[in-house]
């Protein structure tokens, strides 16, 4: 084995910058993410080639892929331990991407919810980019044999989807890629709007009441959960079905404070909604605060921001070049 890579199990995973970072991402991904450094070697990227799949101002885009870095660094991402890095600067990414292309199917991207919600929405721009995303997605992946997807539940399709891709690949030229995992928190995979709890907490919708970032101020973070849709039954009870918005809460709740939802019903046993909806405001504003202050700290420090992209993408790419290089030659390609 090389000296660079160590024996460690690796882990994988990347967020669009295509919005502010919110209570789901945190939750559902990065903070699980954040719990594991010292036992994984970990590579995690700012995905901003995903980015582009819906129209992004430019200036706003490179904005959100440097405040994302200092955000993965506040949530404790310590960047010694974890390979921190832009996915346009590793070209490998969307080398990787074509190939796999070739080997992902027409009917299988056609199933992909992802892609129909996103078409759905942006019916005016429903471009390449957008269909062949879990493509790109698989090689975002498979460069770097990770044997571990910290993802929410979202993004469990995409990553089955590798599997089929890396599976359907290594049928075809031998053993070449790792077939990874999905690895899916117990709590936390899929918050909820607070607004519409029918629909997932999403970063990309500007100015939506029913979502909280992870920067947001602690008098905002409150407001929205006072107005957070309930029901009109006035008991703590987790039950997702018929109390979406009471089982989101106290999901949140339990992910911010770390008690069962059997110790949170007997907790606000006898309760009204108004003070359970208030303890759930006051637990996520000091979940969050650490994370604002730290990041309204390092984005100032562009010159720290800078050395850390740069150093993630020169560790990311030593791999990434391999695989591509073993890729390219399995296929076929004449070597230069
Ligand atoms: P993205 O950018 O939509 O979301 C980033 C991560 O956050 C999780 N997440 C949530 N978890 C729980 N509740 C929510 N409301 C919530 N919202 C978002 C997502 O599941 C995801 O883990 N295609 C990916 C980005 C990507 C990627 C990759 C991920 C590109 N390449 C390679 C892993 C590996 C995406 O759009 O995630």
């Amino acid at each position: 084995m090389d000296e660079k890579q160590s024996k460690k199990p690796v882990m994988l995973s990347g967020i669009k910058p295509s919005g502010e970072l919110t209570l789901g991402s945190y939750l559902g991904a990065i903070r699980n993410w954040a719990e594991r450094a010292n036992d994984y070697d970990c590579y995690y990227f700012m995905a901003d080639l995903h980015a582009i799949t819906v129209r992004q101002n430019p200036a706003d885009l490179r904005r959100r892929t440097l405040e994302q870095l200092a955000q993965y660094i506040a949530c404790g991402l310590d960047p010694q331990k974890n390979t921190l890095f832009i996915q346009s600067h590793v070209h490998e990414h969307a080398e990787l991407g074509w190939v796999l292309n070739c080997y992902a199917m027409f009917g299988e991207l056609s199933r992909m919810t992802q892609f129909k919600d996103k078409a759905a929405k942006n019916a005016e721009n429903i471009n390449g980019g957008l269909f062949t995303y879990p493509s790109l997605m698989a090689a975002d992946i498979l460069l770097y044999q990770p044997d571990f997807v910290p993802v929410g539940e979202d993004q469990k399709q995409h990553v089955e989807l590798t599997r089929d891709i890396a599976n359907r690949f290594n049928g075809v030229y031998g053993e070449t890629f790792k077939i990874p995992q999905p690895f899916i928190p117990k709590i936390g995979a899929r918050v909820m709007s607070l607004v519409d709890p029918s629909k997932k907490m999403s970063k990309s919708e500007d100015e939506d009441p029913g979502r909280i970032i992870l920067m947001d101020k602690p008098e905002d973070i409150l407001r929205r959960f006072k107005r957070a849709v309930t029901d009109s039954e006035a008991q703590v009870r987790f039950d997702p079905e018929t109390k979406p918005g009471i089982s989101n809460l106290m999901t949140i709740y339990a992910a911010a404070t770390g008690s069962s939802f059997a110790q949170i019903e007997a907790e606000f046993a006898g309760c009204g909604y108004g003070d359970f909806k208030r303890k759930v405001g006051e637990a996520v504003v000091e979940l969050l605060r650490p994370i604002r202050e730290e990041s309204a700290k390092l984005i100032r420090d562009k010159a720290y921001l800078e050395s850390v992209y740069r150093d993630g993408a020169q560790r990311a790419s030593y791999i990434a070049r391999r695989t591509l290089s073993k890729v390219y030659r399995k296929v076929g390609f004449v070597g230069l």
